[in-house]
């Protein structure tokens, strides 16, 4: 499909990770965490001392962009300290090693976890996070002025405050504090908005792009007559999508970002209240005997992807990266399906004026996958994490995309 379909020029062809999923040594709330498969974020990929040969990895790809986290916990030892210098000096030579690979950065600020001293004072519920937070901004896009331009203040602040304080999945493992989760996201617009000023304020030779990281997951019912599995999807989608985005984008708060970033992941369909969909322990036989088409996380639903994004453009009419999309599955025929199916429908997309920038496979690497470990399969590059030297390889989606990624790369040069 790669040579059939055109794509803006300046398209960026990227991958993404996040800190405490690959670099591994984090000390945050994730440290002492063991996930259902019996893995920690200890080591990870150990991407934390391989950055070099991952960046090579990158090259080899042919992406032109990376979606990386910048960890929090590393860089401030308390509200309002001066950069940790070392760390500092760590995460700029992985930067200038991007350059030296012409991949554009876009750096991640909070990618579900913060430092300690954060979550020892109440975390997001505290709305003292909310000037410590624009401090580390302030701070570190000062410092990285001239090597990042894309910045992604918060990633999928609708999956953390609800894994936090809704569905007991991630530290703190609170069920049901709603007021909790309105609370965490209040505080983490109020964030985003401060932030991005703040950023705004340094003299960037590359006017800077700011915008959050939107989990987009669609809630429907199983069954066309079921009145009260309607009525539930009805009520997650406002709690899930709606109330999160008019809080960060809603009336003045759109000025707060440049561009609008879109996880997409696919489709939660619920049947007597219950979502079908595998990280809710529903097995593969039993998806495929609703005839639902899914990876091993959720509901593929492709046909969803573009109608999402021309809403988006006509709502919000800003540009979009595609932070995020991937398919976490052993079956490599699966994913390269999976893969092409939504980039023919954000190619029409695009073709229909929807202002795209980018795409972002999730992920460079198998990584640890949060309350799943390593039992989710999302790499271009697997990671073989039975074996203490971790040796990456080449997938067959890798392989994929590295086409996509060659074609683009001709085009640029025509
Ligand atoms: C979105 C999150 O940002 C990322 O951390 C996670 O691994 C992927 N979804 C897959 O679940």
């Amino acid at each position: 499909m790669s040579g059939d379909l055109k794509f803006p020029k300046k398209f960026l062809w990227g991958t993404a990770t996040s800190p405490t999923q690959v670099e591994g040594h984090v000390v945050n709330e994730w440290t002492d965490y063991v996930a259902s498969d019996g893995g920690n974020c200890r080591v990870a990929c150990d991407h934390y001392h391989r950055y070099e040969e991952d960046v090579g990895w990158m090259a080899r790809l042919g992406v032109n962009a990376y979606r990386m986290g910048i960890e929090w916990s590393r860089l401030q030892a308390a509200p309002f300290a001066p950069l940790n210098q070392t760390e500092l000096a760590r995460y700029i030579h992985l930067l200038d090693c991007l350059k030296a690979a012409n991949i554009t950065p876009m750096v991640v600020l909070h990618h579900f976890s913060n430092p300690p001293w954060i979550t020892a004072a109440g975390g997001w519920l505290n709305p003292a996070t909310i000037p410590a937070f624009v401090d580390y901004a302030t701070k570190l896009s000062a410092v990285l002025k001239d090597r990042v331009y894309l910045w992604n203040t918060f990633n999928e602040p609708d999956t953390y405050a609800s894994l936090t304080f809704l569905l007991g999945g991630f530290p703190p493992f609170h069920k049901w504090h709603f007021r909790s989760y309105w609370k965490v996201i209040k505080h983490m617009a109020e964030a985003h908005a401060q932030a991005s000023r703040a950023i705004r304020q340094n003299k960037f030779p590359r006017a800077p792009e700011i915008g959050i990281a939107k989990n987009w997951t669609s809630f429907g019912a199983f069954q066309a007559f079921a009145f009260w599995d309607h009525l539930l999807a009805e009520i997650s989608h406002h709690a899930f999508n709606r109330f999160v985005l008019d809080e960060f984008l809603g009336g003045e708060r759109l000025k707060a970002s440049t561009f609008l970033g879109v996880n997409y992941y696919g489709r939660a369909r619920l049947n007597h209240f219950r979502a079908l969909v595998p990280t809710n322990n529903v097995s593969p036989e039993e998806l495929k005997n609703f005839g639902i088409v899914s990876d091993d996380m959720f509901e593929r639903h492709p046909t969803g992807f573009g109608k999402l994004l021309k809403t988006f453009q006509r709502k919000y009419n800003l540009p979009i990266y595609i932070t995020e999309h991937g398919a976490a599955s052993n079956d490599q025929d699966f994913r390269i399906r999976d893969l092409t199916a939504h980039l023919l429908e954000l190619h029409a997309a695009i073709n229909h004026g929807v202002d795209v920038r980018g795409f972002f496979y999730w992920s460079l690497l198998d990584n640890f996958e949060w309350q799943f470990g390593y039992s989710k399969k999302f790499g271009l590059l697997s990671v073989d994490f039975n074996d203490e030297k971790l040796p990456r390889k080449m997938t067959g989606v890798g392989e994929f995309y590295q086409k996509i990624c060659s074609t683009a790369r001709e085009a640029r040069r025509s």
